[in-house]
């Protein structure tokens, strides 16, 4: 079995997963969420406090597995630096107590894996990775194998979500909340651009639909409901109309077989409902992830471990690092 760590952003999570079955056999996990939501976005230095706090106590639940385990996984790159010095932390003194190999996780690769808990993995596919962090659309050939066709030149998906939910006071994150609220509205109301819609580069940018949304936020105060939910469902449109652009233009020249959408953001029915008929459109296989196994978690990362454990991917407790940010998945 392999123990998982994961403490990239403002969840901690632990997990035990048996290496010859992929079977998933203990997964706990603390949000600190309701923590965070009253200063509207997470605050580094308390999530690594509590990670303090909540890490030891779910360490605690796994113990009747400690002494079966092959390895320790933990996510070390990419993340808030205060958060992942946690999990690493209490991975290192794991490796070096029980002289068990240490597995660094990449957290991007990790999500990618949310696809195949206590499955067999589908490689290769195309892969359109959106979170608070990321906007990405990734050519997962295989493990190490994996070129970024497209990211984000600015914000990120998941995070103009957050800034639109912020601007209306809607609370944090914004993504479940604005995605609720654009069901009641009228997504023709307001007119919104659709970034580098004329521009034949394949990345994306999220900053001109959020200042786009300010302006009227600006325009028509106060907000009355309607006017709010009008917003959330205009802002929510140009958003995936602008994910599915330039996703289109790939898959043009692609011609993927498999495709799937990962992340906490793809928890977005109209996300996933658009990419759905794209699929179709292009014969191609849609791969979701669980709706629990879209947003941070280590089930995907405990997954993500059993294939390094088989390709020998260790690092000495004493040579693993943390790495804030990373271009390399
Ligand atoms: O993957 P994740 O849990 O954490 C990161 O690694 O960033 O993603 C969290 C992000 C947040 O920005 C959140 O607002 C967004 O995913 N998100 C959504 C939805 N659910 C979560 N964005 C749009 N629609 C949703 N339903
Ligand atoms: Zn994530």
């Amino acid at each position: 079995m392999i123990l998982s760590i994961e403490s990239s952003c403002d969840d901690s999570s632990i997990a035990i997963t048996e290496i010859a079955t992929k079977k998933l056999l203990f997964h706990r996990k603390i949000s600190q969420e309701l923590e965070h939501a009253k200063y509207g976005g997470v605050v580094p230095e308390l999530a690594s406090r509590l990670h303090a706090v909540d890490l030891p106590k779910l360490l605690e639940e796994a113990e009747p597995y400690l002494n079966d385990l092959k390895a320790v996984a933990v996510t070390n790159e990419p993340g808030l630096s205060v958060t992942l010095l946690e999990g690493v932390a209490m991975a290192q003194a794991l490796s070096i107590a029980k002289d068990l190999p240490l597995i660094p996780i990449n957290h991007l690769k990790a999500h990618i894996y949310s696809l195949f808990i206590e499955k067999e993995t589908t490689f290769p596919i195309l892969v359109l990775l959106i979170s608070g962090g990321h906007t990405m659309v990734l050519d997962v050939k295989e493990y190490d194998d994996i070129k970024v066709l497209a990211t984000t030149m600015d914000d990120s998906f998941g995070e103009s979500f957050d800034k639109v939910a912020k601007m209306m006071g809607l609370g944090y994150p914004g993504g479940p909340i604005v995605e609720k609220l654009a069901l009641k509205g009228d997504e023709k109301k307001f007119s919104m651009p659709i970034p580098l819609q004329n521009s034949p580069k394949l990345a994306f940018s999220y900053s001109g639909i959020k200042n786009a949304v300010r302006l009227v936020v600006e325009a028509n105060q106060p907000l009355d409901d309607q006017t709010k939910a009008d917003i959330a469902a205009s802002f929510q449109k140009a958003a995936i109309a602008h994910l599915l652009q330039k996703s289109k233009k790939i898959f043009k020249e692609l011609k993927p077989k498999n495709f799937a959408i990962v992340g906490g953001a793809s928890a977005n029915m109209a996300v996933r409902k658009a990419f759905t008929d794209l699929c179709e459109e292009f014969d191609c296989n849609i791969h979701l992830a669980d709706l629990y196994y879209c947003s941070d978690n280590t089930a995907m990362v405990g997954r993500c471990a059993v294939d390094a454990y088989e390709l020998k991917k260790f690092i000495s407790a004493l040579d693993i690092k943390v790495q804030p940010r990373t271009d390399v998945i």
